[in-house]
């Protein structure tokens, strides 16, 4: 029953059909041996269709590298590695350390997440492990062990608490407290469609109880859970308790990079966490963030990201996705997003955006001028930590003047010069409606 299979909530599992350009262009580009690793781990994300056509567009563009990739798919295939998620789950192990696992919760990247049961303390537990058909992926055990340390490090209430990691048959894995509840996204999608305008406190509230419904709740659901008068006071509040989380991991060196509705969790109890550290970077560390970047979902990466240099991202980055973040629960539309990724990829740095209170005209002015700030293409246009960006926050909730001025010219001449990239343009109406799998 928990079972979401391809189609899960998270991002990275929903952006792939026969029509997408799924392979990310970075995974060409880069270093040959690594590019064809992430090559063939992207295109085991696929059905067996949409992956011949893939492998076909590629081998247009470069029929060695597509024999390359075929001749490794073949291998894979061999080995066993290449089955689709129902007959792999029955490969894994049932325990791991004290945990037997349970149902398979969620995983889109090269995770996966599954309800557990704790024998040593009869508790509940969310296990993650590398996807077993990615295990074969240097960059994929790499990739864990950095979300493993980050997520090791890091003690707050809006973090998922780590309760053990260890290794069972070669899969390493990490044990995490079982929140329950619903991720952001799942409750976008009970209520995307309908006007932003009509929504309420007490909508938010059903969506999490209609999503945590599906699973076990460790936790007593609270009637005054969700603080906040209305739709916009309540995200907004959440998003600003998710600003908290960051700064603290923030404090700690360490850079989330896949902030995105489906990697926070709120419960019933009104619990609100960051989870999925997978992308995270220990400030410092450059290596794999250009090849890794794709694998966070394109609409909330910040430009920087996307195309700049993977030494100058930094706390921003995330500032960038939390703003596109809250961009999506106050208007119901995930920024940029109108088209094929290809479309996206060049909008992203043109930062070419229809305005928040068009599409939720009850938006007060300040609130919108945070987002738009936060979503500045430029990093030193935004506000400079989540620290600041939850000050403003607070302050537009309370009618006061926000800190944020990202489009005026003297907030850009005090902060450096002018940047290459433009501000936010705002459009009166989006050309296209969001499409699944876009
Ligand atoms: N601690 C947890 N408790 C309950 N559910 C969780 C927990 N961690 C993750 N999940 C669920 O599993 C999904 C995937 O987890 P995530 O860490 O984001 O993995 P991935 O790297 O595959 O995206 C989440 O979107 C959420 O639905
Ligand atoms: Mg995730």
């Amino acid at each position: 029953m928990l079972e979401r299979g391809k189609t899960s909530s998270d991002g990275g599992a929903r952006a792939r059909g026969p029509g997408d350009s799924s392979i990310p262009a970075g995974a060409l580009g880069a270093d040959l041996a690594e590019s064809l690793e992430l090559l063939t781990a992207s295109l085991l994300e696929l059905q067996d269709e949409p992956r011949a056509a893939e492998v076909a567009r590629i081998a247009e563009r470069d029929p060695r590298l597509a024999s390359r990739v075929k001749s490794r798919l073949a291998a894979l295939d061999d080995l066993g590695m290449a089955l689709d998620a129902p007959r792999r789950g029955l490969l894994l192990p049932a325990r791991f350390g004290s945990l037997r696992r349970l149902e398979r919760v969620g995983g889109g990247g090269m995770g996966e997440v599954h309800l557990a049961r704790d024998e040593r303390t009869n508790g509940l537990a969310a296990l993650k492990l590398v996807r077993p058909d990615h295990l074969w992926f240097e960059a994929a055990r790499a990739r864990f062990r950095r979300e493993i340390e980050a997520t090791t490090r890091l003690s707050h209430p809006g973090i998922v608490r780590v309760l053990d990691v260890g290794e069972e048959s070669g899969i390493p894995w990490l044990a995490m407290e079982w929140v329950g509840g619903a991720t952001l996204e799942e409750v976008l999608e009970q209520v995307r469609g309908m006007p932003p305008e009509t929504l309420s406190a007490r909508d938010f509230a059903a969506a999490v109880r209609t999503s945590a419904a599906l699973r076990p709740q460790p936790e007593v659901e609270r009637e005054d859970a969700f603080e906040g008068a209305s739709w916009i006071e309540l995200v907004t509040r959440v998003v600003a308790r998710v600003a908290e989380a960051l700064a603290h991991a923030h404090e700690h060196g360490v850079i989330h990079r896949d902030v995105k509705p489906s990697n926070i969790l709120v419960t019933p109890a009104g619990r609100v966490l960051l989870v999925d550290f997978g992308l995270a970077l220990p400030r410092g560390v450059d290596r794999m963030t250009r090849t890794g970047a794709w694998l966070g979902s394109l609409p909330y990466a910040a430009p920087e990201q996307v195309e700049g240099s993977p030494s100058a991202l930094d706390a921003r980055a995330d500032v960038y996705s939390l703003g596109a973040t809250l961009y999506e629960l106050l208007t119901l539309k995930t920024p940029f997003l109108g088209g094929p990724e290809s479309v996206g990829r060049r909008r992203i740095p043109t930062g070419d955006l229809e305005a928040p209170r068009k599409l939720h005209p009850a938006l007060g002015a300040e609130l919108e001028r945070t987002c738009l700030a936060a979503l500045d293409p430029d990093p030193r246009r935004r506000p400079a930590s989540t620290t600041h960006f939850a000050a403003d926050l607070d302050l537009a909730l309370r009618g006061k003047r926000v800190r944020a001025r990202a489009r005026s010219s003297s907030a850009r001449r005090s902060r450096g010069p002018p940047a290459r990239t433009p501000a936010p343009r705002l459009r009166a109406r989006a050309p296209a409606r969001r499409r699944r799998g876009a």
